[in-house]
């Protein structure tokens, strides 16, 4: 089974995404649609740090790839005023590397780190004087005469973006003072993103049309605009450039993603439950083990949307494929 990277509907982010994501990204909260908590909390804890004159509070934002971690921060930058410097965990080796970033902020900026759970622990140590006090302990030679003198830092605003929140250690999660949980897209939201990137990109497409690509593209923006640009290039070599229903599903059927947004990779996951553990329960190191995928990969890229559909169970003893997956890949379902 492949890894995910290459599936067209893996929510995690491609090289292909990066054009994307910068033309397509909003960059004020009003065009930003749907998340509709997320929005209506940070609007307020915004207007009142710029009432007071101070920088955010620390905020941890944390759900499945694709769903506009790095964008959000980005727009928090926006509307506070701010600059903002993006990096991510496993870009930050050395306590060195993070020291450097700290010390070059400016007053009030967003320090954005994505996949923070990823952090090691001696860079994590440096975080925690600089989220509390705005400050860098550092250690001044070796051995007993080694002394530790203290940095003044910019005020600062740490966003931390992680797929979990149950990644984060205490001491890291305990340090936010704003949690957000992003969630999947409805349909609803999602046909909107849909018609606003077609606008943005000159594709011609209809109500139908961007519902079909909404549909099918499990709950995450990423997704959709990678399938739309998919849909797009299929209408232009095949039929006449635009994007109806018709066309969707046509297309749609070339790229091998079904109804509701599942691939083969889905399906392979779906099917080795059902034929190896009699549907389950299973463990999901089991499960991982079986199918030749990462156990993170599995949480993270598979579960959130095959959960949502109700097409798999969390139980206390292991994952259950429910009767309705059953039912969508037609095959017979025994009661107990
Ligand atoms: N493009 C990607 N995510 C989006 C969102 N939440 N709102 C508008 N456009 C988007």
């Amino acid at each position: 089974m492949n890894s995910g990277r290459d599936r067209i509907i893996a929510g995690e982010f491609k090289e292909e995404d990066l054009e994307n994501e910068i033309t397509l990204r909003p960059k004020w909260m009003g065009e930003y649609i749907g998340q509709d908590k997320v929005k209506n909390k940070l609007d307020i804890f915004i207007e009142a740090a710029k009432l007071r004159e101070e920088p955010l509070d620390h905020a941890l934002l944390y759900g499945p790839p694709g769903l506009g971690k790095t964008t959000l921060a980005n727009i928090i930058a926006n509307e506070m005023g701010v600059n903002i410097r993006v990096t991510s965990g496993p870009a930050i080796e050395r306590p060195g590397d993070l020291a450097s970033i700290l010390t070059n902020l400016g007053d009030d900026d967003v320090l954005f780190i994505d996949e923070i759970h990823t952090l090691n622990r001696t860079v994590e140590e440096i975080l925690y004087p600089a989220m509390e006090d705005f400050a860098l302990d550092l250690i001044i030679g070796k051995g007993p005469s080694a002394r530790s003198v203290r940095l003044d830092l910019s005020r600062f605003t740490l966003i931390g973006a992680t797929t979990r929140a149950g990644l984060l250690t205490s001491p890291l999660r305990d340090r936010f003072g704003v949690m957000l949980n992003l969630e999947l897209y409805d349909v609803e939201s999602l046909t909107k993103i849909v018609k606003r990137s077609a606008n943005i990109l000159n594709i011609e497409i209809d109500n139908e049309g961007a519902i079909e690509i909404a549909k099918r593209s499990r709950g995450t923006p990423r997704i959709a605009n990678r399938i739309l640009k998919r849909v797009r290039d299929y209408s232009q070599v095949r039929e006449n450039g635009t994007i109806t229903y018709e066309i969707a599903k046509k297309g749609l059927k070339i790229l091998e993603i079904d109804s509701l947004g599942l691939d083969n990779t889905d399906k392979k996951l779906i099917m080795t439950i059902i034929e190896n553990f009699d549907g389950g329960p299973a463990g999901v190191e089991t499960i991982a083990a079986a199918t030749g995928e990462e156990r993170n990969t599995i949480e993270d890229v598979y579960e959130p949307y095959l959960l949502q559909i109700g097409f798999l169970n969390r139980t206390p003893r292991g994952r259950v494929i429910s009767k309705r997956a059953y039912e969508h890949f037609n095959i017979p379902f025994e009661e107990d």
